[in-house]
């Protein structure tokens, strides 16, 4: 998700333009590595140390149970991908889940993640890693999950969905939140309603420093992308999820919160399946 937290000093331009893989898992290295403090301070309350939120609307896990029934969960090998500080994988270990992994691209978020293990005494075990290139074992896994980690900043959406597939066993399943496409068409303010861009301009979100270099880079897919990603991957779209803004939630988080959160959806969360031989 997009941060509040201050953006760091030397954006010179704020673009729309492609970016590749490199690039993009560059910017997004440099970015958390810079941000991952200021982002854990402002949001990690409303993250929970131990709870698993698909997003700023406010759906939890232990309501949705999207990822299936406990009683399954409980028994799975599961892995979080850009993980963050592992808040998700930390409430799945407290749901009574023992093989819990997480990854994420940026070494500051996964030491987060070690302190909020002593500080809470649920530990999970987590790697560096670029979603784009997993560094797991074929069919290692009955569930990957993630919580807006690393698929809205990598360009090729479709290629992170296959690594997911290769490491997910046969009837395995994977959940993902990400920005509601539609929220592209619209300024990153919570309160505006009106359209200022098109929902279908794929190019991605640049901020550049004076020398033209990426600092931040967010990837924009139509729903349809994300439906065909799934498909080239070879996996079952099971659900869509839209969640609706949760009464009383004042969360405000960039371009969520209340007042737009009642009109249109921020979040898209996709339950995809590997089918079985
Ligand atoms: C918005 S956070 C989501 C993490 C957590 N669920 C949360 O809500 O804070 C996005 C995470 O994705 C990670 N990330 C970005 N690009 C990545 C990539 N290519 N591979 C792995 N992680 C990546 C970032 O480092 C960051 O920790």
């Amino acid at each position: 998700m997009q941060s509040d937290a201050p953006a760091p000093s030397g954006i010179a331009r704020v673009e729309r333009r492609t970016a590749g893989p490199a690039e993009s898992a560059r910017a997004s290295r440099a970015w958390w590595e810079r941000s991952a403090d200021d982002y854990q301070a402002e949001h990690g309350g409303f993250l929970q140390d131990t709870g698993f939120m698909w997003g700023p609307e406010g759906l939890v896990e232990a309501d949705a149970r999207l990822l299936g029934p406990p009683e399954r969960v409980r028994g799975a090998r599961v892995l979080e991908v850009g993980c963050g500080a592992a808040q998700c994988s930390r409430w799945l270990r407290t749901q009574g889940v023992r093989e819990v992994v997480g990854f994420d691209l940026s070494y500051r978020q996964l030491q987060h993640a070690r302190r909020i293990d002593e500080e809470t005494g649920w530990r999970v075990p987590a790697v560096q890693a670029d979603a784009q290139r997993l560094p797991f074992a074929g069919e290692a896994f009955d569930i990957v999950c993630s919580a807006f980690g690393a698929l809205p900043f990598v360009p090729d959406a479709a290629a992170v969905l296959t690594e997911c597939a290769r490491v997910l066993r046969p009837g395995g399943r994977l959940v993902f939140s990400v920005v509601h496409p539609i929220r592209w068409g619209f300024p990153d303010d919570p309160e505006s309603l009106t359209a200022t861009g098109s929902y279908f301009d794929r190019r991605a979100y640049v901020e550049e420093d004076g020398q033209g270099r990426a600092v931040y880079v967010e990837h924009h897919h139509t729903m349809g992308d994300w439906v065909r990603a799934l498909a080239s991957a070879g996996l079952l779209l099971r659900d869509l999820v839209e969640p609706e803004w949760a009464e009383g939630n004042d969360e405000v988080w960039g371009g969520w919160g209340p007042v737009r959160g009642r009109y249109l959806p921020g979040t898209a969360i996709f339950v995809a399946e590997k089918g079985s031989p």
